[in-house]
């Protein structure tokens, strides 16, 4: 079984340079060892999860990237790919990890990508936190269900014809942004840079408003965030993470 995850995409991009043309993709999921190599790393019948070739038969080679799989007790192995695979693992290594310091509580948190499978994990992890937490999403739905299935305290909708987004900003964080979640970047990123406190964290996990421009990956084709010497005025930081990275991080930490 195949999760089909939005890096996918990207990795098609001939400046990632990860799938060529014609090639078979890469995605997360798990099988099962139908026939092992000359070094018998897996059993026969022995499952693995990670990242491989999404194919009916592909190759496992032992990798920090397929492991054996975790098999819980009362959870649905299709839930290793999403809540508690890629996406889980996002949000959890992204709000706590990435971070100089993750949510605190009483703080003002924005995510912006708020109703895709890495935002409403990490937003629903902030409100544990005892943050406040605004999410950005696109439409009424995106909003509706921002608000009344994951209990935000305010959402905001980017392509609203009423409000802008600087606008809704200001009215969902009249005390200033502590931190932000963000895989937008573009306009979105410099309007909350605008509105940081002191010792805010913002932390980047991608940058998806750039990818329908097919200039994610040009030289000339992202510009930084046009704010950034807000970083400097507000003694902020900024971060970026990868899971891959997060993903080894217990083994190299002997935890
Ligand atoms: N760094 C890492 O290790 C890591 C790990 C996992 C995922 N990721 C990245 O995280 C991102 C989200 O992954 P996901 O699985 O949550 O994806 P997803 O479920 O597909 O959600 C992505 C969301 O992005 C929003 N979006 C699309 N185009 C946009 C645009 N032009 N401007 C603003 N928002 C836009 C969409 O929401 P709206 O309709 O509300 O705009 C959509 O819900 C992807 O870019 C993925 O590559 C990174």
């Amino acid at each position: 079984m195949f999760s089909v995850d939005a890096f996918v995409r990207t990795m098609l991009s001939p400046r990632h340079g990860s799938t060529k043309p014609g090639s078979v993709i890469w995605g997360v999921g798990y099988g099962t060892v139908v026939k092992a190599g000359k070094n018998r790393v897996y059993k026969v019948g022995s499952r693995v999860s990670g990242v491989m070739q999404v194919a009916t038969l592909a190759f496992a080679t032992k990798s920090l990237m397929v492991q054996p799989m975790l098999v819980l007790p009362g959870v649905k192995p299709s839930l290793t790919l999403g809540l508690m695979g890629n996406s889980g693992l996002a949000a959890y290594f992204g709000m706590f990890f990435a971070p100089v310091k993750g949510p605190r509580k009483g703080e003002t948190v924005v995510v912006s990508a708020a109703a895709g499978s890495v935002g409403s994990i990490a937003e629903q992890m902030a409100k544990l936190s005892g943050a406040r937490v605004v999410g950005i999403v696109r439409g009424s739905v995106k909003k509706h269900f921002l608000l009344e299935e994951l209990k935000l305290n305010a959402a905001i909708d980017y392509k609203d014809s009423k409000n802008t987004l600087d606008e809704q900003l200001d009215e969902a964080c009249p005390d200033g942004i502590d931190f932000l979640f963000d895989d937008v970047g573009g306009e979105t990123l410099d309007a909350v840079l605008e509105r940081i406190n002191t010792a805010a964290r913002i932390v980047i996990y991608r940058a998806i408003s750039r990818y329908d421009t097919g200039t994610m990956y040009e030289k000339d084709g992202v510009r930084g965030p046009s704010n950034y010497v807000k970083l400097a005025e507000r003694n902020a930081s900024m971060s970026g993470f990868t899971v891959a990275y997060f993903v080894s991080f217990p083994r190299m930490h002997g935890r």
